[in-house]
């Protein structure tokens, strides 16, 4: 990774340094935060570039502003790379990120008022997705509905009778915490059943599915939000794919009802991550990501530890410290301290407060990315049982930290992410 900023040394020193704490604290620690990702230098380069310079209201060869010769073809490159490698029929690649994608998507599809039904924050859900304080319930009619008590997976008969009962205009099938494959067929009958558009937003997964490793939601969804900087390992953004007869209302939605000129830089970062993203090595990345996933969940297991629907087919696993009396934010804190980095969270049937959640959730795409394997994964899962043992030992964590940056060492971040 980049270790110094020259240019910005000179001019600001202050933000210099900032950024140079940054990339050694990426490089020294292990991270486990399930959104996140190393992107390439490549995709590093395209996000700094003069293309930030640029405004470029509207889409190519229809625009407010001239000079665009390069942005055109750039932006067609984008969206004809992203409809490849997921199948699409149409892309709108300008969502400045995940959320301000999800209320484009409504937007293009609902009225105020009307009904969506999609998954419960406390039960894996993400906030746009029609929680209680965003906006996305303030302006459409929300239901959410949860995972099943028992087994902690989606129960579609749950779903198929909220949806025969609420009568929603969009479903939404996706999820941020939720460490199981989703039957989109199944979410897809249910839409039909009820007269209902389905939305799929598949941030969390998309690397995945652009891997083969996770099945496609495109085949079945009226319209598919993602964001472009987690599994998918691209810059910090988001689109919108669709249906061909869709195209023309997203596309209006995104620009101009919600949003002005879009970040032509991060345009950028797209189309070279999009092309990484449909390399061998990226198939490769994504069949690792679930391997070691399965590895850390295997061994969490052996260790006695309690995971959500009793372990993972992603990248994601959410531990339910309850089993063990311990809360998610003093553990996670306990293990940053150590070097490993993760959130606490919700787990579903939470009894704890929201800002004091029974669990962590971890993921395997940033570890995977610089080159963990199994062996890794087992570690990580015997240090987290350690600090678990021990939160507050200062000679454990200390021990583990020093660990974690021997590890970290023998790994260090690739800048190029792609060998074929
Ligand atoms: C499923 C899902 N959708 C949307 C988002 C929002 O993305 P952003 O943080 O880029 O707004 C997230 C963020 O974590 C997410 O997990």
């Amino acid at each position: 990774m980049q270790k110094e900023y020259p240019f910005i040394a000179k001019q600001d020193p202050e933000v210099a340094e900032l950024l140079k704490k940054e990339t050694l604290r990426q490089e020294n620690v292990v991270r486990l935060i399930a959104s996140e990702n190393y992107v390439s230098k490549a995709v590093l380069e395209a996000t700094g570039s003069p293309l930030t310079n640029k405004y470029s209201e509207g889409y190519p060869y229809r625009r407010y502003y001239k000079g665009q010769e390069v942005i055109d073809v750039l932006e067609s490159l984008t969206i004809e790379r992203a409809k490849a490698l997921f199948g699409a029929e149409h892309a709108n690649v300008q969502p400045y990120s995940g959320s301000p994608a999800n209320m484009e998507a409504y937007y293009a599809f609902l009225e105020p008022g009307d009904t969506i039904l999609g998954m419960s924050l406390p039960h894996g859900g993400h906030l746009t997705h029609g929680w209680k304080v965003s906006a996305s319930s303030r302006f459409y009619k929300s239901v959410q509905y949860p995972i099943d008590e028992k087994t902690n997976r989606l129960n579609m008969a749950t779903v198929r009778e909220l949806a025969k009962e609420c009568k929603p205009k969009l479903i939404l099938a996706g999820a941020s915490a939720y460490p199981r494959i989703i039957d989109f067929a199944a979410f897809k009958e249910i839409a039909d059943e009820v007269g209902a558009y389905l939305m799929v937003d598949m941030a969390h997964i998309a690397g995945l599915v652009a891997a083969g490793v996770h099945p496609s939601p495109v085949p079945y969804a009226d319209v598919v939000t993602t964001t472009t900087h987690k599994t998918l390992r691209g810059p910090r953004g988001a689109m919108i794919l669709c249906k061909e007869q869709y195209a023309k209302k997203v596309d209006s939605a995104v620009f101009p009802a919600n949003q002005g000129g879009p970040h032509n830089h991060t345009t950028a970062g797209m189309a070279v991550a999009f092309k990484e993203a449909a390399s061998d090595s990226f198939k490769a990345y994504g069949r690792k990501v679930v391997e070691n996933a399965a590895a850390l969940a295997d061994e969490l297991l052996k260790l006695g530890f309690n995971l959500v629907t009793g372990g993972t087919d992603n990248h994601l696993i959410l531990i339910d410290l309850r089993n063990k009396n311990l809360k998610g934010n003093p553990i996670a804190t306990a293990m940053e301290k150590a070097g490993i980095v993760c959130n606490s969270n919700t787990v579903p049937y939470e009894t704890g407060k929201a800002m004091d959640p029974s669990g962590i959730r971890l993921g395997s795409a940033a570890v995977t990315t610089r080159g963990f394997g199994e062996k890794e994964m087992r570690l990580i899962a015997n240090w987290t049982n350690e600090i678990c043992k021990d939160p507050e030992g200062e000679a454990t964590i200390s021990r583990i930290r020093k660990e974690v940056e021997e590890v970290c060492a023998s790994f260090p971040v690739p800048d190029t992410l792609v060998s074929d």
